[in-house]
């Protein structure tokens, strides 16, 4: 069988303004503006007990809770630890990560579970420590076997639960649920549905007039009659998770053509863009220098180079060179640096050899090191298996 997992933090902004002030903890908590007029983002799971829930209300909440605690968003903080959560399963787990939104993932782990007893209950749980430990937050993982009961599986059991959905036990787990908690069936749709008598997504598995069914669902009927019955995509789909760029950039205090002074402005704005690109596991292929002259105009010039850039010296020697050709003692108002063609780099679970997809040109060297290895040995121990099978 393969293995799915999804992964969905618990409570999420609330667990980081939890993780930020931990005197909150054992305290009912909701993230919202502050105005009595305005909704709730999300409610810790102490509130939640009180039936305090995302979307209620703040007028409503404080009716159920009077020592209600409401904390202003932050969505700065939610950022920083998603990104944070993601850079932890990609190092110590598995790059192969879909990701769906700030606070939930898919993961394909069937090439690491060798490593985990080939339990996934137990490499789940590792996974669980490893972000506890390192973000104090919480996360539940549901393990299926394509993404939609996995998908499922992690709403069961929260927070800080796993739960397996295998072809076993999908029925008995999932077709008694009301057609509105199946994932992707919003209200309107479930009381669509319940008018032509699917109330549970076991009616909908079984409901055998497809034509009234097609009426009801439009083109989408036969992937929720799959998902129904078990069925669905086991692939991630990886392509989703690289920003096509990225960039940072500031304006001065006053406009200015002193060039020490855009210089040292460019280096500082390369150690955060070069922090960027680090954070998204990226490297770039182009570069370039975007500016604001003091008429409020906006020039951009990028490069593009045949290999990836690796090093911040790398980034910045590049920048600086393009910055000379570009200025001529004009005034800036405004400096940015951006990075475009990115690609996501290979973590731990991919082999020393992985790089040859992004240089034609290593493969050369590889061989060096194989010949220096084998002559070193007197017998051919290493070889590229793609080579020996052509
Ligand atoms: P969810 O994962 O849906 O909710 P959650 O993480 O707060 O709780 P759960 O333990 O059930 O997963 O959403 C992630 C974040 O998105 C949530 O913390 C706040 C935000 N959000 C809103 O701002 N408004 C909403 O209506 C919902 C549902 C979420
Ligand atoms: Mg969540």
């Amino acid at each position: 069988m393969k293995y799915i997992f999804h992964l969905d933090l618990d409570a999420f902004f609330a667990s980081v303004e939890e993780a930020k002030n931990p005197k909150l903890k054992s305290k009912p908590v909701v993230i919202s503006s502050h105005s009595m007029n305005s909704v709730i983002s999300t409610a810790n799971y102490v509130a939640r007990k009180k039936g305090i829930k995302s979307a209620m209300p703040i007028f409503k909440a404080k009716q159920l809770c009077p020592e209600l605690i409401i904390v202003p968003l932050d969505f700065h903080s939610y950022e920083e630890y998603s990104i944070k959560f993601i850079n932890i399963l990609k190092e110590k787990f598995t790059n192969q990560i879909e990701i769906c939104s700030i606070d939930e993932c898919y993961m394909d782990v069937n090439k690491i579970l060798s490593k985990y007893k080939n339990d996934p209950i137990f490499l789940a749980k590792k996974i669980q420590q490893k972000i506890s430990t390192a973000l104090n937050i919480t996360v539940s993982v549901g393990i299926g076997y394509n993404k939609f009961t996995a998908k499922m599986a992690t709403d069961i059991n929260k927070p800080n639960g796993v739960t397996v959905i295998n072809d076993e036990n999908y029925k008995q787990i999932l077709w008694p649920m009301d057609i509105g908690q199946m994932f992707f069936v919003g209200k309107k749709t479930a009381e669509k549905l319940k008018e032509i008598n699917i109330n549970t997504i076991g009616d909908l598995a079984q409901y055998s007039d497809l034509d009234k069914l097609k009426s009801v669902l439009n083109k989408n009927w036969l992937e929720y009659h799959q998902h129904a019955n078990g069925l669905g995509n086991d692939q991630l789909d990886y392509s989703k998770n690289v920003p096509k760029s990225l960039s940072v950039s500031r304006t001065f205090l006053s406009p200015t053509s002193n060039e020490i002074e855009i210089i040292n402005e460019i280096k500082t704005l390369t150690i955060e863009l070069f922090e960027k690109l680090k954070y998204h596991n990226l490297s770039a292929k182009t570069y370039g220098i975007h500016y604001k002259d003091i008429n409020r105009n906006s020039f951009t010039k990028n490069m593009t180079l045949s290999k990836y850039i690796c090093t911040y010296e790398d980034l910045l020697d590049n920048l600086i060179k393009l910055f000379e050709d570009i200025y001529s003692n004009q005034t800036w108002r405004l400096i940015g640096v951006n990075v475009s063609n990115l690609i996501q780099l290979e973590t731990n679970e991919d082999n020393i050899f992985s790089f040859i997809k992004n240089d034609k040109k290593n493969e050369n060297k590889i061989d060096d090191i194989i010949k220096i290895i084998n002559e070193k040995f007197e017998q051919n121990l290493v070889f590229i298996a793609k080579k020996k099978l052509q």
